[in-house]
């Protein structure tokens, strides 16, 4: 294990997750805390317990934080499954200022391309060349798209059309769950997602990442496509990682 620690906080639909993590393995150093996502999640509720997180652990370094929203320059631009009020905050600001961190020392970028890095850093992505796209199945769908390794930051495959509507709507985790259906009652609908999706790329690899992800073997073998799909190999914690290690890398450049 190195000795380069981060820290990473990963904001998602029910939970706020935050760890310090051993950039250079990618494997959180204590155990992570989670505290279930302010109701409603207001850019101000939500960064109360972000620093809530950030304190418990007494963390004094650089912070990375995902956002389910597209996010720019520190600034969130979208809010398809969060409190809407987060459409043009100045994330970076928010957490810096309650923080008491200067906004260098702040990075906030979307949950997907978070997770997507650390897959292809420590997980299921490394040394894949070429086009990766991660997708990540939870509340909605989050996509994270590489070429030769390289991120291009704020793709939104979870809202592609898919039999005239949003595809997040019909193939999300969060649909089988409010459908109740089974792992293969709800493999047919992520194929049908993918082999949409397949009509405008063609993937080298896809990596099936997101809480279904670690129940992978009973749908991902059942999935009908063009390319070769894996399951994600950091599960839950790949948010984390990729936040904690998006903020070290900023900071040192
Ligand atoms: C959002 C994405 C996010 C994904 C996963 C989608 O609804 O538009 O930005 O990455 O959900 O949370």
């Amino acid at each position: 294990m190195g000795t380069a620690r981060g820290f990473g906080v990963d904001v998602g639909g029910s939970g706020i997750k935050g760890c310090p993590v051993d950039i250079d393995s990618g494997v959180l150093t204590e155990e992570r805390l989670r505290i279930p996502t302010p109701q409603p999640a207001t850019p101000e509720a939500v960064a109360n317990v972000v620093a809530e997180i950030v304190e418990k652990f007494g963390w004094q370094g650089p912070v990375g934080i995902t956002l389910p929203c597209v996010v720019k320059d520190g600034v969130a631009l979208t809010a398809a499954n969060v409190d809407k009020n987060w459409i043009g905050t100045d994330a970076r600001t928010l957490f810096a200022e309650r923080l008491c961190r200067s906004p260098e020392e702040v990075v906030v970028l979307n949950d997907a391309d978070a997770a997507g890095m650390a897959e292809m850093q420590f997980g299921a992505g490394m040394g894949h060349r070429g086009l990766v796209v991660v997708l990540t199945f939870g509340t909605g769908i989050g996509s994270a798209m590489f070429i030769d390794g390289k991120l291009v930051p704020n793709t939104e495959f979870g809202h592609i059309e898919v039999d005239n509507q949003d595809a997040e709507k019909m193939a999300a985790a969060s649909v089988k769950d409010n459908l109740d259906l089974s792992y293969p009652e709800w493999a047919p609908r992520v194929t049908r997602y993918i082999q949409t999706l397949e009509r405008f790329l063609w993937p080298d690899l896809i990596i099936a990442g997101g809480g279904v992800s670690k129940k992978g073997h009973k749908w991902i073998p059942l999935l009908e496509t063009r390319s070769p799909v894996v399951a994600a190999a950091l599960k839950n914690d790949a948010g984390i990682v990729g936040a904690a290690t998006a903020a070290m890398n900023s900071t040192n450049e």
